[in-house]
């Protein structure tokens, strides 16, 4: 395919513009549970339907498939915003620089885009100083930008207080069924940009919920393009995962067409308060 025509897939939409200056895209494709080899054979179909930004973890097992999909999509390394994340096993100073630099190798890359503590694990309390090592490792041109996952503004102060750096991203659970209003305030206060997981409540039944079928219905769209639009009408950005070439196309077209002041209050009303995972980040940790 030419360079015009894979441009030509990609969104019009503006990028959202990082507290560091640099621009991420509105959405992103996830790759939890892909394997290598399945990450490798769609990385590169998601790319040529107009993905920029890929989402993938050291804990997914998949940062090889990904760095091979990238590179067998033929598009510039420069124009894909790659993300990873550092395990809870790695949390430290010098085994943050360790699991950056195999994260590097295994995705054929010399930097990352993004680069988020997966989770804060506050027994082990080692965030801080893991937190302090990427802030040198980013100085140092190996990431780009700095963010966390899973932080509560409890965790977000303290890393503020200690190093004098907030994240640019904060990655959580969020979908309609569980919007996380008063994180998304504090996020917004402090410029925080929200990014969410399970966008469309993977281990919920939102995507089933009848007024997101009617309103969907009404508009001509499916349930789960209703869900990504108000996200990115909520200024929120989602990455959510398909293994399904029709559905990665179907979830990425949600840029030319708008969701209405009364839908939006009708999504809004969808809100439980019930997380589809059950992990509470004072709690869940990873390793
Ligand atoms: N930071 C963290 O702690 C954390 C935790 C969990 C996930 N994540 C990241 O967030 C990404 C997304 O979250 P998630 O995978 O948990 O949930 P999700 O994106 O909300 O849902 C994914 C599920 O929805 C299905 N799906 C996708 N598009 C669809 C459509 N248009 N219609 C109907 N079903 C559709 C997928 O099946 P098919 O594949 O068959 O289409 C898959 O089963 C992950 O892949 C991962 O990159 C991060």
């Amino acid at each position: 395919m030419s360079d015009k025509k894979l441009e030509d897939a990609v969104p019009d939409a503006p990028p959202h513009v990082l507290r560091d200056g640099n621009k991420i895209p509105q959405l992103g494709l996830g790759t939890y549970p892909m394997d290598d080899a399945e990450a490798e054979a769609l990385i590169p179909e998601a790319l040529w339907r107009g993905y920029r930004l890929i989402d993938t973890a050291v804990n997914y097992g998949n940062e090889l498939g990904v760095g091979r999909g990238v590179k067998a999509s033929g598009i510039n390394r420069d124009d894909i915003f790659l993300t990873t994340k550092l395990p809870g096993r790695h949390h430290g100073t010098d085994s943050v620089r360790r699991s950056l630099e195999g994260s590097l190798e295994r995705l054929g890359t010399d930097y990352v885009d993004l680069y988020l503590i997966h989770w804060p694990n506050p027994s082990v309390d080692r965030y801080v100083e893991s937190w302090r090592t990427m802030i040198e490792l980013r100085d140092q041109g190996l990431i780009k930008s700095i963010g966390v996952s899973n932080f509560l503004p409890e965790h977000l102060l303290r890393l503020e207080k200690e190093t004098d750096e907030m994240p640019v991203i904060n990655q959580v659970e969020l979908n309609p069924q569980y919007q996380q209003e008063l994180l998304r305030e504090f996020h917004a206060e402090h410029k925080i940009v929200t990014e969410a997981w399970s966008p469309l409540g993977r281990k919920t039944d939102i995507l089933q919920h009848e007024w997101l079928s009617e309103i969907a219905r009404s508009i001509g769209r499916t349930p789960a393009q209703v869900i990504l639009r108000w996200h990115i009408q909520s200024n929120i950005l989602p990455i959510p995962k398909s293994s399904d070439v029709t559905r990665m196309a179907e979830n990425l077209d949600v840029f030319d067409w708008d969701l209405s002041d009364d839908q939006m209050r009708r999504i809004k009303m969808l809100h439980t308060g019930l997380s589809g995972s059950g992990f509470d980040p004072l709690e869940h940790e990873e390793m």
